[in-house]
């Protein structure tokens, strides 16, 4: 490669990115379907006169492909493999849109000058992948108790994808003991201090990166939060219970003074047996408990109406 007649050197000194742009092949990556910018790197700042645009596939054939020119954007051959995904957004530079596998291998772009007779080539190895998809994580929670919480975490792409998955951290609050893996799975004892943490694992192809995250606190209190429920149904239970027994005893005690008529206008709504209060379904013991303490405070406070 490097220029068809070679630049002098004090120009090369000149523009430090002539050397890195055009003394080997520019890799280039694009994603199936998607589309990529070959944008060549001027070493002068003098006007165009033309670019053209070379492929070279897998055939091993070199066509050319596109140039700009006096007569602006021109594509010498319209039936080639690109036909109109090929667009040059100003004199130099090349879009390929809704890339094909086949459209992986070199590009060179020759550029011609108006006030000097050297001709620039720069050259672009374009490969293009399939797409990644987001990586799907698989939790198992071994184990919880007091003292942290014990998990796997499995990160896992379908067997064909051409990507490589890692496992990252955000956000550590604290230390990570017993963290051990293969790339793909992770063993973690974690800390109650470390429950803040982020695990992403992330899928990536020279041309793209997916990544999907879990959160250690959710994994980790999903059983702890069912626990705390019941406990909480209890409370509400233990509360009830006596409440309604005191209402009840009220409202006999207010029968017996008024003589008979209870006030709300519901004689079932006296003593004893358990009930679904207001309508409610038996089916549901947690607004069965809300509306027997709400019957019960609402009784307690007729003596002082
Ligand atoms: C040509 O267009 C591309 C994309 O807009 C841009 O990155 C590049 O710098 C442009 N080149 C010149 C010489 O203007
Ligand atoms: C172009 O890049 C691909 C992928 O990195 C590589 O396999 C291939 O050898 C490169 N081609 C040349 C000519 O360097
Ligand atoms: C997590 O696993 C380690 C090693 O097997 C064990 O010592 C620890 O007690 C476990 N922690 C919990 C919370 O179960």
């Amino acid at each position: 490669r490097g220029s068809l007649c070679a630049a002098p050197s004090s120009e090369a000194e000149l523009s430090p990115t002539q050397g890195s742009a055009g003394a080997q092949l520019q890799p280039v990556s694009g994603v199936l379907g998607g589309s990529v910018l070959l944008s060549p790197v001027l070493s002068h700042s003098f006007e165009v006169k033309t670019a053209e645009w070379y492929f070279r596939g897998g055939t091993g054939k070199t066509i050319q492909v596109a140039e700009f020119g006096p007569k602006g954007f021109e594509r010498p051959d319209p039936h080639d493999r690109f036909k109109q995904r090929l667009e040059m957004p100003n004199a130099t530079a090349l879009r390929i849109g809704g890339l094909e596998l086949g459209d992986s291998g070199i590009y060179v772009v020759r550029i011609k000058y108006h006030s000097t007779v050297e001709v620039e080539d720069q050259d672009f190895n374009l490969s293009v992948y399939d797409p990644v998809p987001p990586p799907l994580i698989q939790t198992q929670l071994l184990s919880r108790s007091p003292q942290g919480c014990n998990v796997t975490l499995r990160c896992s792409l379908p067997p064909t994808t051409l990507a490589w998955t890692s496992w990252h951290l955000d956000n550590t609050s604290g230390t990570l003991q017993g963290h051990s893996g293969d790339g793909q799975t992770l063993f973690l004892a974690i800390p109650p201090d470390a429950l803040d943490a982020t695990y992403t694992c992330v899928a990536r192809s020279p041309a793209e990166e997916q990544s999907s995250s879990v959160s250690l606190r959710a994994l980790c209190q999903l059983e702890g939060g069912r626990q705390r429920w019941a406990i909480c149904l209890g409370v509400l239970a233990a509360i009830a219970g006596p409440l309604s027994i005191l209402c009840c005893l009220r409202r006999r005690r207010r029968k017996a003074d008024e003589g008979g008529g209870d006030l709300n206008g519901d004689p079932k709504k006296g003593c004893g047996v358990p009930r679904a209060g207001g309508g409610v379904p038996p089916s549901d013991p947690l607004r069965t408990i809300y509306s027997e303490v709400g019957a019960g405070k609402h009784s307690l406070a007729q003596p002082q109406a």
